[in-house]
């Protein structure tokens, strides 16, 4: 009778302990591929990542029509190959709908980790989910998804990148004191539903809310690019002939400001305040020629970080919900020394 007790007693400690193995498991069949369950035992339900020598990262570009994103891509494409990993690369040039479709073409590969720069905030949410359920842990790059239909800790791992609100305040704070708090303003808005564009805008007009001589003119959407920041700004002027400053979501379109101020025989960085956002080479360079005042950085780097936390995330670390890259200022105090660094 005893000998029988124990004997169950044994058969009960096996098969708890083969459940709470099962429970814990990571699979060793190329991470997130091959269906692991979503809310398989990782924290807040996320899919788990399983701990490889080599990963297939999924890194499903925006647009390459600028020095940001190419140095953007650049630096994945540089990390991945450096520690040996495959890298599943698209470009979805400039379509949010094109992105989603780049998303679930990786999620069909089976591709072990996405590392997401979601180009809007809403249709890429979406995405993100469709790949949680196929198990594959997604890390945003850069841009962030809209926060009421996904989540970090639950839909996906983490967001990396700068702090746009922040960015936005950094440029009002210097046009501010550049301008003794008087200036009439051309806002060039980024991308409509982007991230950054809607952060941007926030940080910059919140800033300038107390200044009684700040005045907005006018937003309007540049897409971030350089060509339509300049046709934006050619149309804008005409209407409001009396502005005095420019704040640019980007320099690219703050060069494209400058051409279009130039063309209609205004002097940029004289009767015209100009600041914006990245700090690449070409700002810089106008920085140095006297006719961008400032770039705040937004620093485009993204490989080493995102490799750090995927392997942090797969060797069990908590991963914080935000991780923010912290940017640098350019202005002409220092713009001359940045520039063989830049991109
Ligand atoms: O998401 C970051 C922004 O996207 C950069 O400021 C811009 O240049 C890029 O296209």
């Amino acid at each position: 009778m005893q000998r029988a007790r124990f004997l169950a007693g044994w058969v009960l400690l096996v098969v708890a302990m083969v459940a709470l193995a099962a429970c814990g498991s990571t699979t060793d069949d190329g991470g997130g591929g091959g269906g692991q369950a979503a809310g398989g035992g990782a924290a807040g339900g996320l899919p788990k990542l399983a701990q490889k020598d080599s990963y297939t990262v999924c890194f499903p570009q925006t647009e390459e029509n600028n020095p940001w994103r190419l140095a953007q891509t650049a630096s994945i494409k540089d990390e991945v190959q450096k520690r040996g990993w495959k890298l599943v690369y698209t470009n979805a040039a400039g379509s949010a709908a094109k992105q989603v479709a780049d998303v679930q073409s990786c999620i069909a590969q089976k591709v072990d980790v996405i590392w997401l720069p979601p180009r809007e905030e809403k249709p890429l949410a979406t995405a993100v989910k469709s790949a949680k359920q196929a198990g594959i842990p997604v890390f945003l790059l850069d841009r962030n998804v809209d926060q009421s239909l996904a989540k970090a800790g639950e839909d996906y791992v983490a967001f990396i990148g700068s702090d746009f609100v922040e960015e936005g305040k950094r440029a009002a704070e210097w046009l501010i004191e550049e301008t003794g708090g008087k200036a009439n303003i051309i806002q060039l808005l980024g991308t409509s539903g982007a991230s950054p564009a809607n952060d941007r805008r926030k940080g910059f007009e919140d800033a300038i809310k107390s200044q009684s001589g700040m005045k907005v003119l006018a937003s309007q959407d540049g897409d971030f690019n350089r060509d339509k920041g300049r046709q934006v700004m050619e149309t804008l002027l005409r209407a409001h002939p009396n502005v005095d400053a420019v704040y640019a979501h980007n320099d690219e379109m703050a060069i494209g400001a400058i051409a279009a101020l130039k063309a209609a025989g205004r002097k940029p960085g004289q009767d015209v305040t100009l600041v914006s956002i990245d700090g690449e080479r070409a700002a810089l360079e106008a920085i140095v020629d006297g006719e961008l005042g400032a770039s705040v950085e937004c620093n485009p780097r993204f490989g080493p970080k995102a490799a750090e936390t995927t392997l942090a995330f797969a060797a069990g670390q908590t991963i914080p919900p935000k991780i923010i890259n912290p940017d640098k200022f350019f202005d002409a105090s220092n713009a001359k020394e940045n520039i063989a660094a830049a991109y």
